[in-house]
């Protein structure tokens, strides 16, 4: 099985990382194609835990390339802070390869995702505050600063002081802020320059490559379908292409190379940051999820919002990606519930939707409509095959995989890298 797709199906922080790293002994090549250091994905190792943001969770395998690829947005500061942090901790780091066409952040980005948001007021979107925002913006605007730019002074000047020419009036005039010293950040940049070079490699032809010659890729995605800049709750999302199809984009791996598509999804759902969220629970059930789940951003810290499993955003996940397969994370999460409600459908004014309403305002009024699973109180973070889990457990699986339009291949029953039911080979 050649060439994996792994996406959140939600709204993000699904498991994705320990996805990943599961699978990271069997394959060889790890790919980050989006998004940057907004995302924040823990492993668990026996006693280690990891919290990796901007480096592909496959660094923590032995024998796997890690990959950045160009859909990514790089910090260069938390590049090499994340390196020197691993390899404090004995991790071989060495084999990463980062995309000369990825786009940079440079420290004014970083300036103007806070203030922006501080001018949105009421309307902001909780951004992560890492500059991922205004880095696809000058991206898409032709202004944007490249990896490969770094090792050309007079191209890298040009540029950074083309796009400091309209920053600086936004952030003198309208933001009230100090102008930036285009030489500020050209040394900036270029102080990472060398470190950075033996890393750089045209990653686009080496995956091609590396596929010609049968070996097995992994692409991972930060962020998730409901976070997608194109099939996310807009203007509530991140800025990058977080559904499979952005896997292609931010690799330049084209996609009758891609095999399988799994998308990752928490047994209930989260969200951090502003926007809609059908069956977000605001009450004693909510904090119930919350704690036990240890619902916390791993990049802000900020508690996550918490609510029941959403079908219809399942369903919508196994469309927008071409789903294959199903991961399903944190199932121990939900012991000791009497009844779990798990939502079937919306209603909005009066008018059941059981497909995602296609207006932002029908989804921000929409009502869930519940279907309640008999819960379980046993222990369930020992089982390791479906027939170790109690029968009302399985029941719930066997229906939220029914009404989720797409087969759960995999069941999470605890944060270590072991604890995983696999039904399906996701591999294989
Ligand atoms: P990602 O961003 O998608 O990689 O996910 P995060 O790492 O942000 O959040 C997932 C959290 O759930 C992490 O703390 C994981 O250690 C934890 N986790 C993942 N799978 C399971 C599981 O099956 N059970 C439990 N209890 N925790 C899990
Ligand atoms: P992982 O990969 C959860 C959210 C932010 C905010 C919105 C835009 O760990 O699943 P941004 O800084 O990207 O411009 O913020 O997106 N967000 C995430 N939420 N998990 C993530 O990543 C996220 N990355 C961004 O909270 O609402
Ligand atoms: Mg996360």
């Amino acid at each position: 099985m050649p060439a994996v797709v792994v996406v959140g199906a939600q709204w993000g922080d699904e498991g994705k990382g320990k996805a990943t790293d599961q699978l990271g002994a069997r394959v060889d090549y790890v790919v980050k194609f989006n998004g940057g250091n907004n995302a924040g994905h823990t492993v668990v190792v026996g006693k280690e835990k990891y919290a990796l943001h901007l480096l592909p969770s496959g660094i923590l395998s032995p024998g796997v390339v890690p990959v950045i690829g160009n859909g990514v947005v790089v910090d260069l500061e938390v590049l090499f802070r994340e390196l020197d942090d691993l390899a404090a901790r004995g991790v071989d780091t060495s084999r990463l390869l980062v995309s000369a066409a990825a786009h940079v952040i440079p420290s004014y980005n970083r300036t103007l995702d806070k203030v922006t948001e501080r001018f949105l007021g009421k309307r902001q979107i909780g951004t992560t505050g890492r500059g991922i925002g205004p880095t696809y913006a000058d991206k898409m605007s032709r202004v944007g600063i490249r990896v490969q730019d770094l090792f050309d002074a007079s191209i890298l000047r040009q540029k950074v002081e083309g796009a400091l020419t309209q920053k600086n009036q936004m952030l003198v005039k309208v933001y009230n802020r100090r102008a930036v010293d285009p030489e500020e950040i050209v040394a900036e940049l270029l102080g990472y320059a060398d470190r950075l070079r033996s890393m750089v490699a045209d990653t686009a032809l080496l995956l091609n490559q590396a596929l010609d010659a049968g070996k097995t890729l992994l692409f991972e995605a930060g962020q998730a379908t409901m976070l997608d800049v194109d099939h996310g709750t807009y203007p509530f999302v991140t800025s990058s292409s977080a559904t499979a199809g952005g896997a292609c984009t931010g690799s330049g791996v084209g996609p009758t190379r891609i095999d399988r598509v799994v998308g990752v999804t928490k047994a209930y759902t989260t969200r951090v940051g502003e926007g809609p969220f059908p069956t977000e629970l605001l009450g004693e059930e909510g904090t119930f999820l919350r704690e036990a789940g240890g619902e916390y951003g791993v990049t802000t810290g900020r508690p996550r919002r918490t609510g029941w499993y959403d079908a219809v955003v399942a369903r919508y996940a196994s469309r927008v990606n071409g789903l294959t397969d199903l991961v399903m994370t944190k199932l121990d999460v939900l012991t000791g519930l009497e009844k779990v409600p798990v939502c079937v459908a919306y209603d909005v004014d009066g008018v059941r939707h059981t497909e995602m309403p296609p207006d932002q305002s029908a989804f921000h009024h929409a009502t869930p409509v519940y279907e309640e699973l008999d819960g379980w109180t046993e222990d369930i973070t020992g089982a390791r095959s479906f027939g170790e889990l109690p029968p009302a457990a399985q029941r719930y699986v066997l229906a939220v995989e029914e009404m989720s339009g797409c087969r759960i291949s995999a069941i999470g029953v605890g944060a270590d890298r072991s604890a995983t039911i696999v039904r399906h080979d996701l591999l294989g």
